[in-house]
């Protein structure tokens, strides 16, 4: 039973590419709808517990990669990284032509860029033998990124933010690397704050521990490197050539379901109070377009 009031947390706060707002232009309301969450098929498992899990997460590794292993992981990076970005917003493509995967996107919205990449195969053997002992399932590496947080890439709009959220995937273990950084820009995992040196790697649950990282002014010039990893079971639409069940573009009621269910949780109600409360702690001021999803 949910004891927490609905919305205490914006209902669209999992609806982190902002898609389902901009389609509907901000106005799009199902609150008469009947449906609940068990009703979406093929739904994500989230918020499980831990009894198919063999270690205590979170926890960081320090100096995970090796100077070779990490040559190796920036050669398809970088490649990447001389592309022409495409700019992406509410997870539409602006740009013309073809989508292309492995064009860098550039989120103004969210003050990032974001990569794919082919990865190195002697990369993904050492990530699954950190990953798979710590799920007593079967799971596949499914998605991994490259991702930028840096105020030039809203042209000092909005500063980059990533708030309360479990990940709308079925992402069972997600490593998240600190590739580079010249700030501390903790990662917090249950209300707890991670602080990530470069070449440390995070290890946690991102479908069953909310994580977000704090509200912060970023500064000209400060920016922080991630590469973050997911593992999901091979039961996921995503194995199995569906689409995601709560798209919001494919599915926009099974999404607005999923968000009210998500924010009005108990955990995240709280975790997004301290979020909150910690940002006005530390004097952190929204900038007239953060928040907008514009
Ligand atoms: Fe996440």
């Amino acid at each position: 039973m949910n004891e927490m009031p609905e919305n205490v947390v914006p209902a669209e706060v999992n609806n982190v590419d902002g898609s389902l707002l901009k389609k509907s232009g901000g106005k799009i309301d199902f609150s008469d709808t009947k449906l609940k969450i068990g009703d979406i098929p093929n739904m994500h498992k989230f918020l499980t517990g831990f009894d198919r899990y063999n270690a205590k997460l979170p926890f960081i590794i320090e100096n995970f990669f090796s100077e070779e292993e990490l040559a190796l992981l920036m050669q398809p990076i970088n490649k990447g990284l001389e592309n022409k970005p495409v700019k992406q917003y509410h997870g539409e493509v602006s740009e013309e032509g073809v989508f292309d995967r492995y064009r860098p996107k550039l989120s103004t919205y969210m003050s990032r860029l974001i990569l794919e990449f082919d990865i190195p195969e002697p990369i993904q053997e050492k990530l699954d033998k950190v990953a798979h002992p710590i799920h007593k399932d079967a799971m596949t590496l499914t998605h991994w990124n490259y991702l930028d947080y840096d105020l030039k890439y809203s042209e000092g709009k909005v500063d980059p933010e990533l708030r309360p959220h479990i990940d709308a995937d079925e992402n069972l273990v997600t490593l998240n690397y600190c590739l580079d950084a010249n700030i501390d820009w903790p990662v917090y995992v249950d209300g707890v704050a991670y602080h990530l040196k470069p070449n440390d790697m995070l290890v946690f649950s991102a479908v069953n521990q909310i994580h977000w990282r704090p509200k912060r002014n970023f500064k000209e010039g400060e920016f922080v490197k991630i590469i973050s990893f997911d593992w999901c079971p091979p039961t996921s639409y995503r194995w199995q050539n569906q689409p995601n069940p709560i798209d919001p573009d494919i599915f926009p009621e099974y999404r607005w379901v999923y968000s009210r269910h998500i924010g009005s949780h108990p955990l995240m109600a709280k975790y997004y109070q301290q979020y909150l409360a910690e940002g006005e702690r530390d004097g952190v001021v929204d900038k007239p377009d953060q928040n907008k999803n514009a």
